[in-house]
């Protein structure tokens, strides 16, 4: 096993990932163990196959440490103000079986939404927002576009009123730079303020829109149980968390590749029909998520070569995975007609992105429309200027300056 000191929080590995991983790689294994702000040290996996038969291995590699034998999570739990302790209730903290039966319930109300009904919604949001943008000749992507189109989406799929967009994007604002723990208690404040809300409109009469996801889990039963309000509140806070910001980074990350390829750029306006084979290519190499949430062996086990002890903890780096040269040739050339492209940026296994195909549709319709309305659209800066945000586990950008004309 090898210790590293490789910082993978710097704006400098989010800006070009491509040179640390490399030297990651030319350690040789396929766990490094690496020191993270808040986090401490953890064992990853940076290879494609370690990562992917990790987080498949539900019996060996579980979610609740509890269940790797370890009380200390349900002791904090305990501990913290009844409103933060129940975020924790939700499934991608939870085993089964616990985990199918959240999943199920909120799988029930997803698909009774299919995602192709959504897209005449999500285009017209884009060409709402990109109609904000005319006749003007330089503008900043990622404040009037990359973060409210997934905002404006996830608020209409979970029916909550368009007049609270603007007060979630203050109170969740405080999450965008979680690198050091002063950073994430000053965003505790926000995070109270989303939960309050959500435990009004959660309840029967509490102003969700009846054609809404919140509405449609009020009534999800499985084997005649239903949700409790808690349970509601933190499966609302984790579609929140889990299909904003991710989306609004694999939009900004995603089209900040096609500006930067002139190339890819002529190949995927020549012929829209490459637009899915782009989306998929954008989500490998951005990797929009780029840690898995840590898992603990339930068991003493050699996986990858190290001895694990049960309750030690690893987690998935996928934005390694997802440029393994045993897995992909040249894999930091950006290439949208790559096919077959096994990424693993929405994760697998049974905790498998659950907003996978909603992610997929506004990536595609955000970069359609960009495209379609402003066809000579490019970047204002070189991109060695833009700024990077110093943050654990996402790949964030701070702006994405473009000339439309
Ligand atoms: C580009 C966009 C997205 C990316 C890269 C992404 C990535 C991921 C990843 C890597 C995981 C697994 C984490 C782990 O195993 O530790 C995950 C889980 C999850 N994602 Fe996404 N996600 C995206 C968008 C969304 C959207 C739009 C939604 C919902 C509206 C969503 C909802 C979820 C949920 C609920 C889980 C937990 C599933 C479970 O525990 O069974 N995600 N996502």
């Amino acid at each position: 096993m090898i210790e590293t000191d490789f910082d993978i929080v710097s704006p400098a590995f989010h800006a070009d990932p491509a040179r640390t991983l490399e030297r990651i790689r030319a350690t040789g294994g396929p766990l490094v163990r690496m020191k993270l702000p808040i986090l401490g040290k953890m064992l990853l996996c940076v290879s494609h196959e370690a990562c992917g038969a990790m987080l498949k291995d539900k019996e060996t590699f579980v979610r609740d440490p509890a269940n790797a034998g370890s009380l200390t999570q349900e002791r904090i739990i305990r501990i913290l103000p009844r409103s933060l302790g129940l975020l924790a209730l939700n499934m991608l903290g939870k085993d089964d079986p616990e985990h199918r039966h959240l999943r199920g319930l909120v799988d029930q109300a997803f698909q009774r939404r299919g995602i192709q009904a959504m897209r005449p919604m999500i285009t017209a949001v884009a060409d709402q927002l990109l109609d904000g943008f005319e006749n003007r000749r330089e503008v900043d992507l990622m404040e009037g576009f990359c973060r409210d189109l997934p905002l404006s989406v996830i608020c209409a799929m979970l029916g909550l009123p368009d007049k609270d967009h603007e007060r979630f994007k203050r109170w969740l604002g405080g999450l965008s730079d979680t690198a050091n723990i002063g950073a994430v208690v000053r965003a505790i404040p926000g995070v109270l303020s989303v939960v309050r809300y959500l435990r009004k409109v959660a309840r029967p009469d509490g102003g969700a829109k009846p054609d809404g996801l919140i509405f449609a889990l009020q009534d999800a039963e499985i084997n005649g149980r239903k949700l409790s309000e808690d349970e509601i509140v933190s499966m609302v806070f984790l579609l929140f968390g889990a299909g904003q910001e991710t989306t609004t980074h694999l939009i900004a990350g995603g089209f900040l590749e096609i500006l930067r390829h002139d190339d890819q750029r002529h190949r995927l306006q020549a012929d829209p029909a490459m637009m899915p084979l782009c989306v998929e290519e954008c989500l490998r190499q951005v990797s929009p998520v780029q840690l898995t949430k840590p898992r603990w062996a339930t068991k003493d086990i050699v996986f990858a070569g190290h001895q694990f002890r049960r309750g030690d903890s690893v987690a998935g780096f996928l934005t390694a995975a997802n440029r393994d040269p045993a897995q992909y040739d040249d894999p930091h050339r950006f290439d949208i007609t790559r096919h077959p492209n096994p990424h693993l940026s929405f994760g697998t296994g049974v905790h498998f992105c659950l907003g996978f195909q909603l992610a997929r549709a506004e990536a595609a319709i955000a970069f359609e429309r960009l495209l379609a309305r402003f066809p000579d659209i490019r970047l204002a800066v070189d991109p060695s200027s833009l700024v990077w945000r110093k943050r654990v586990g996402i790949r964030t950008l701070a702006q994405l300056p473009v000339k439309l004309s």
